[in-house]
C-alpha cells in the first residue's frame, strides 16, 4: 500500500485533537464516568495503534525502496563526456544548453577542458552551480596550432590538446587498482556547440569497444552515417573522402573506458591532415568490422553537428566608442 506523508500527518493531527478534547472534557469533572468514556478511550487507542502501524509500514517501504533505486543507478556504466571549450561571446550559452541536456542523463561525468592557460572564473562558477558531476581541466592550444581571427575554420583542427588532456586525466584517475571496478564506463567526445538528444546517451551506454551512429547536418550533407548490413558496418555514407579509415564526425562514436585504458597511447593527432582527426584516434583501437552500430542500425539521427552563429557586435562597439557600452560587470 502506498502511503502519503500527508495522510499520516492528518491521522496524527486527528489523534492529537481527540486526545486534547478528551483531556478538556475531563477537566473539573468527577471521575465516575469510566463506563461512559470507554468507547472514546477505545477509539483513541485504536487510532494510536493505526498510526503506529502506518508509521512502521512507511519505514519498511522506505527501507526497501532506497537500496533498489541506488543499486539500479550505480549498476549503470558511467558516461564520461569530454568537452573542449574556449572563451567567446557564446560560450556561456553553449555550456548552459549542454549542461541542461546532461542533467537529464543518469550516471554522467562531465570532463570540461578549457582551451586556456588557466581555469577561467566564468567556467569555474558555471560548473559549480551546474548540479552535474564534473572535472574541470585546462590546457592552452599552442599558438601556432590555434586558428587566428579570419582563418577559415577548417585550416587547423580544434579541441585536440583538450580532448587529449581529458584522456590523460581519465587514464590517471581510472588506472586499475587491485579489486576495483572503476574501469567500467563509456567515453564520448561532445563538442560544446552540437545538439544532443537524450536517447543517444542510452544508445552509447552499452558500448563494448567502439559504438557508432549517424550525425545530422555535417560534412555539407543532411547526415553522415555508417552503412550497416547484416548488423555490421560495411562502409560509410559521406560526401568527402570515404576512403579515410573512419570517415566520421567526433559526435558519431563512443569508446569503452576499458579500451581507452588498454591503449594508453591512443590520442588525437593535431598534425593529422584535415578530416583525419577522428581516424587518428580510432585507427589503433578498432577495425571497421568491429564497430557496434547503434540508433537502429544507424537509421536514426540523434545528434546534430549544429554550429552557432557568431554574434555581431556592431552596435555594442558604436556605443562603447561613446562610453555607453553594456556594463562589463554583467556576465553574458
Ligand atoms: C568539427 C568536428 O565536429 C570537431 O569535432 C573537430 O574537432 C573539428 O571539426 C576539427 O576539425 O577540429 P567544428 O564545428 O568545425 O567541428 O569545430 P568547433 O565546434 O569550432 O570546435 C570543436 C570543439 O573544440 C568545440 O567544443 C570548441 O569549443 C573547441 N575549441 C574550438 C577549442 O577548444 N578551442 C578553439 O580554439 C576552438
Ligand atoms: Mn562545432
Amino acid at each position: 500500500m502506498k502511503l502519503k506523508l500527508k495522510t499520516v500527518f492528518v491521522l496524527y493531527f486527528m489523534v492529537s485533537l481527540l486526545g486534547l478534547v478528551y483531556a478538556l472534557m475531563q477537566l473539573g469533572q468527577r471521575c465516575d464516568c469510566a463506563e461512559h468514556d470507554l468507547p472514546k478511550d477505545r477509539t483513541i487507542s485504536w487510532l494510536r495503534g493505526e498510526l503506529n502501524r502506518l508509521q512502521e509500514q512507511m519505514k519498511k517501504s522506505e527501507a526497501t525502496r532506497q537500496p533498489q533505486k541506488q543499486a539500479s543507478k550505480s549498476s549503470l556504466p558511467t558516461i564520461f563526456v569530454i568537452t573542449p571549450t574556449y572563451a567567446r561571446l557564446v560560450q556561456k550559452a553553449e555550456l548552459t544548453r549542454l549542461s541542461q541536456t546532461f542533467l537529464h542523463v543518469p550516471q554522467l561525468h562531465w570532463i570540461v577542458v578549457e582551451d586556456s592557460p588557466r581555469r577561467t572564473p566564468l567556467v569555474t562558477d558555471f560548473l559549480m552551480q551546474s548540479g552535474l558531476t564534473y572535472t574541470h581541466l585546462h590546457v592552452p592550444t599552442d599558438k601556432d596550432r590555434k586558428l587566428q581571427e579570419g582563418d577559415p575554420s577548417w585550416l587547423k583542427p580544434r579541441g585536440v590538446e583538450q580532448r587529449n588532456e581529458g584522456l590523460r586525466w581519465l587514464r590517471e584517475d581510472r588506472r586499475p587498482r587491485p579489486g576495483d571496478d572503476r574501469q567500467r564506463g563509456v567515453v564520448y567526445f561532445a563538442d560544446d556547440d552540437n545538439t544532443y538528444s537524450l536517447q543517444i546517451f542510452e544508445e552509447m551506454r552499452s558500448t563494448q569497444r567502439v559504438s557508432v551512429w549517424p550525425v545530422g547536418l555535417v560534412g555539407g550533407m543532411k547526415y553522415e552515417r555508417p552503412v550497416v548490413e547484416g548488423g555490421k558496418v560495411v562502409r560509410f555514407h559521406t560526401g568527402w573522402r570515404p576512403s579515410r579509415p573512419f570517415p566520421m564526425d567526433m559526435a558519431g562514436f563512443a569508446v569503452s573506458l576499458r579500451l581507452v585504458l588498454a591503449n594508453p597511447d591512443a590520442c588525437f593527432d593535431g598534425e593529422a591532415p584535415m578530416g583525419f582527426l577522428e581516424s587518428s584516434f580510432l585507427k589503433g583501437l578498432v577495425t571497421m568490422e568491429e564497430l557496434e552500430p547503434k540508433a537502429d542500425d544507424c537509421s536514426k539521427v540523434l545528434v546534430w553537428h549544429t554550429r552557432t552563429e557568431k554574434p555581431k557586435m556592431k552596435r555594442e562597439e558604436a556605443l562603447q566608442a561613446q562610453g555607453l557600452g553594456s556594463d562589463p560587470a554583467v556576465e553574458v
